[in-house]
C-alpha cells in the first residue's frame, strides 16, 4: 500500500535499527523488575509529544510502569494523564485548525469543524465520519449553537472548557440544529460546518471546497492528481477550451485538473455561503430540498460564454474520474459504485479511500514526531496505516505514532 512515498529515502538496515533491535531485547529482557532511565525518558518523551506538556511525576511513573508496553503508556498519556485536557484544547486543536481555513494557520478561534474532529477523534468515533457523519459537536454553554455565528465556540475557549471531559462537547445531529443539508440527510461531516463553509463555499465556483478536502483529507493538491489523459466531458462552461486562443493549453493544462475535478464539485451544487455585505450574518445555506425547491447555486453558471457548449451543472450528482487513470493508485472503495448525489455521498467516496486512511497517519506522524516521515518509518506507517483501515481510530494512530518517535 505504499501509494504517497514522495519523501522516501534510503531503506536498509543501518547500524542505528540494529541497535534497537538489541535494546529492544534488553527492554524486553528486564521490564519485569523496573524501568530503568531509558523507558523512564522514553515514556517522558511520548507524554511531551502528545500532550505537549510534560506529565506530572505521578503520571510519568504510571507511564513507566507500562513500558513493557509502549503504545499502553501512549494510551495512558492520551486518555489517563492529569493533563489530558491539554490533547484535546491545545494539540489537537493545532492539529485540526489548519484544515479549517484557507490560508492554513492554526491561530484561528476554535469552530464546529475543529470541535467535531475533536469529538470524533475523543470518542473513539470511526474517522471517515469526519467527511460523511451526520453530526456535530456542540458545548453545554451558553451563547449556543447558530448557524449565523461562531460566538459558541469562542465562548468554549474563552472559558477554558475542558473538551477532553464528554459532558462539555457532545455529539449531536446536524438535522437537530437545521444545518446545511440535512432536510435531505445531505450532512457531509466537517464538509456541512459552518467552518467549512465560509472557508470554501464562500464566493468562488465551490471548488475550493473540493481542493482543500483533498489537500487537508487526501494530502495531495491539484497538482499531484493532475492528469491529462481526462475525459473533458463534465468540464464546466467557465472553462475555456482556447485560453487566449490557443487549446493546446487547454488539452495540455486546464484539462489536467478540470477532467477530474469539476464532476467530482458537481457534489456541492446545492450549497452556498451568504452573508450580510459588512460580513455578518454568515452562513451555509442549501437549495436541495424539494420541500422548499431545488436550484443549482447560481455559480456554477458564471461565466458561461466562456465556453457554451462544456458542462451544465443541472443536480447535485457527481462522478469520480480520478478512479480510472494514474489517480487509481489513490486506493479507492471498491465497495462504492463511484458516483453519487450531494456532499455525503462524495465525503464517503474521499473518506474509503487508502490516500485518506494514509494521509490521516502522516499528518499525524508530522504532528508528533516533528518531522517528514523517514524512510526507517515507511515500514511502520504502512503497517499503522493498515491498522487504521481496520478500525478507523485516530487516537490509537496517535498512540502508536508517538512510541515510533519516542527515542532510544
Ligand atoms: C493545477 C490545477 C488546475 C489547472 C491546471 C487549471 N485549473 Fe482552473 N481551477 C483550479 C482550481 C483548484 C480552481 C478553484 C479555485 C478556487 O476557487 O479556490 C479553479 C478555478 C477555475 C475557474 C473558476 C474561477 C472562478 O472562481 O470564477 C476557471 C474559469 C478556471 N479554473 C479555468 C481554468 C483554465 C482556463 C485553465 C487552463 C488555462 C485552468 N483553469 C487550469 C485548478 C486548476
Amino acid at each position: 500500500m505504499k501509494i504517497h512515498n514522495k519523501r522516501q529515502k534510503q531503506a536498509g538496515l543501518t547500524i542505528t535499527t540494529v541497535l534497537s533491535v538489541i535494546s529492544l531485547l534488553l527492554v524486553g529482557s528486564i521490564s519485569t523488575t523496573t524501568a530503568g532511565p531509558v523507558e523512564r525518558t522514553q515514556a517522558k518523551r511520548i507524554h511531551d509529544r502528545l500532550i505537549g506538556v510534560p506529565p506530572t511525576d505521578a503520571d510519568l511513573a504510571a507511564m513507566e510502569a507500562l513500558m513493557a508496553d509502549p503504545v499502553q503508556a501512549a494510551r495512558y498519556a492520551i486518555s489517563n494523564s492529569s493533563r489530558r485536557a491539554y490533547f484535546y484544547n491545545v494539540s489537537l486543536k493545532n492539529f485540526i485548525t489548519p484544515w479549517t481555513n484557507e490560508a492554513q494557520t492554526a491561530f484561528a478561534p476554535l469552530n464546529d469543524y475543529t470541535a467535531t474532529v475533536i469529538g470524533i477523534v475523543r470518542d473513539d468515533k470511526d474517522f471517515r465520519q469526519i467527511l460523511s457523519g451526520n453530526e456535530v459537536y456542540v458545548g453545554t454553554i451558553t451563547p449556543s449553537y447558530a448557524r449565523t455565528n461562531n460566538d459558541h465556540y469562542e465562548a468554549l475557549e474563552a472559558n477554558n472548557i475542558d473538551l477532553s471531559d464528554p459532558s462539555n462537547l457532545t455529539a449531536v445531529t446536524q438535522a437537530s440544529l437545521g444545518m446545511a443539508g440535512s432536510s435531505t440527510d445531505d450532512s457531509a461531516g466537517v464538509i456541512t460546518t459552518r467552518a467549512a463553509g465560509q472557508a470554501f463555499f464562500k464566493a468562488g465556483t465551490n471548488r475550493a471546497m473540493l481542493r482543500f478536502t483533498l489537500m487537508n483529507h487526501m494530502c495531495r493538491d491539484l497538482e499531484h492528481v493532475k492528469d491529462i489523459t481526462g475525459i473533458p466531458d463534465r468540464i464546466r462552461q467557465d472553462v475555456s477550451r482556447s485560453p487566449g486562443g490557443d487549446s493546446s493549453i487547454f488539452l495540455n493544462s486546464c484539462i489536467g485538473c478540470h477532467a477530474g475535478m469539476d464532476p467530482l464539485t458537481s457534489a456541492f451544487a446545492y450549497y452556498e455561503w451568504v452573508e450580510e455585505e459588512d460580513g455578518s450574518n454568515g452562513q451555509v445555506v442549501y437549495s436541495g430540498d424539494p420541500a422548499i425547491g431545488v436550484f443549482v447555486q447560481p455559480k456554477y453558471h458564471i461565466n458561461r460564454s466562456n465556453f457554451e457548449y462544456g458542462y451544465i451543472t443541472r443536480d447535485d450528482s457527481w462522478e469520480n474520474y480520478w478512479r480510472k487513470g494514474p489517480n487509481a493508485n489513490l486506493g479507492w472503495s471498491q465497495a462504492l459504485p463511484n458516483k453519487g448525489t450531494g456532499a455525503k455521498s462524495v465525503g464517503a467516496e474521499f473518506a474509503n479511500s487508502e490516500a485518506f486512511a494514509q494521509c490521516q497517519v502522516e499528518k499525524v506522524y508530522r504532528h508528533v514526531c516533528f518531522q517528514e516521515p523517514i524512510a526507517n518509518h515507511s515500514s511502520d506507517i504502512e503497517q499503522i496505516t493498515a491498522e487504521f483501515m481496520g478500525d478507523y481510530n485516530l487516537k490509537e494512530v496517535f498512540a502508536k505514532t508517538a512510541v515510533l518517535c519516542m527515542g532510544e
